[in-house]
């Protein structure tokens, strides 16, 4: 028929997922096995641990995802694999076991730079329409991706230091947290409110970049001053603090890009795309200030890191003609 069956593998840090996607926007499988538990001791991913977990989460991966979408190999069309950007150990474990699967089953190989596949999780909301602009937020990047058409991608802005996900997490750690922090700190924000009012970096450049270490060294040194003279800081105070610093600056710059470009629609995705925060204040400058733009979302539970976005990047590839041969290799430090 003329519906295409992707199985997409993605192993670029620290979940091996594997799903089934159905056209590009409808997910039939979608096996996650997080190896958060095994890092957390460490503070942050251990690319060593990382890769060992995902030689044995793998092949169980493709097996359940199959089995779950009740899918045989045989009534697949391809499969697409994350090759970049991300630690290259893991990333190698997905693109070996593509290459394996692909060449058993006689099936085109899609490769797919992560971050495309991070965008194209709001396909699964609704179609993408051009220009748009990508509003792509993770634990290793922060940038404005402009889309003029399908599978055109131009970053306009991105950050000069931290990613938000990274500074998320690396404040997580001075308040004691477990790594990865952006969730619990985004739960803490909202029931406290912002007294200590930290910089904000770059909000009004005449550009499209951020920047959070400066907010990042703002906040560890108040949170050590504190300690050296044996003050008590209000931990939902200062959740909430750095968050709105963080959610301003992206906002305003978001504005910004939206109306300088013209564009039709604003995707926001990424793991921190899931921050409650974010999602709040843009829904309601868009509503204010762009009531013509069209805000698409990826879905909460596929913010993440994950295969059916990659099943939905690769879709959109294959339909774009591109494919790889069994040389493909990873790319840790991939770009658009
Ligand atoms: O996209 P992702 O799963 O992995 C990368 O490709 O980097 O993003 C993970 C990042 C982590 O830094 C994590 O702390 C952050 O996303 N994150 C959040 C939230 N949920 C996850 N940051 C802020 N608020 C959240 N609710
Ligand atoms: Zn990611």
């Amino acid at each position: 028929g003329t519906s295409k069956l992707i199985l997409a593998i993605e192993s670029s840090c620290d979940e091996t997922s594997v799903a089934v996607v159905k056209n590009g926007n409808e997910i039939l499988s979608n096996f996650i096995a997080t190896q958060i538990d095994s890092h957390q001791r460490f503070g942050g991913v251990v690319p060593e641990v990382a890769s060992r977990h995902h030689i044995e989460q793998i092949t169980l991966g493709i097996d359940q995802a199959l089995k779950k979408a009740a899918v045989e190999p045989d009534d697949l069309d391809a499969v697409a694999v994350t090759y970049g950007p991300g630690l290259v150990g893991a990333l190698l474990v997905g693109v070996s076991a593509a290459k394996s699967f692909a060449y058993a089953h006689n099936l085109p190989l899609i490769p797919v730079n992560h971050m495309a596949g991070h965008i194209y999780a709001a396909r699964f909301v609704k179609p993408i329409v051009f220009p748009s602009l990508a509003l792509l937020v993770s634990g290793g990047h922060t940038e404005l991706v402009y889309m003029p058409a399908e599978n055109v991608f131009k970053i306009i802005g991105e950050t000069r230091d931290d990613a938000a996900g990274e500074a998320y997490d690396k404040i997580g750690r001075v308040l004691g947290m477990k790594y990865p922090a952006g969730k619990n700190i985004d739960e803490l924000a909202h029931q406290g409110h912002d007294t200590f009012n930290f910089p904000r970096a770059m909000e009004h450049d005449d550009n499209f970049d951020f920047s959070f270490s400066g907010l990042k060294s703002a906040f560890i040194n108040t949170v050590h001053h504190a300690d050296q003279i044996g003050e008590e800081l209000d931990r939902k105070d200062l959740a909430a603090s750095f968050q709105q610093s963080v959610v301003d600056v992206i906002v305003s710059k978001t504005k910004r890009a939206c109306e300088q470009l013209d564009i039709k629609q604003l995707i926001l995705a990424g793991g921190v795309a899931a921050n409650q925060g974010l999602r709040e204040t843009l829904d309601s400058m868009i509503k204010k200030d762009l009531p013509e733009l069209d805000f698409v979302k990826a879905p909460l539970k596929l913010c993440g890191d994950n295969g059916a976005m990659i099943g939905a990047a690769g879709y959109v590839a294959m339909q774009h003609g591109e494919s790889a041969d069994l040389t493909l290799n990873a790319d840790p430090s991939l770009e658009f």
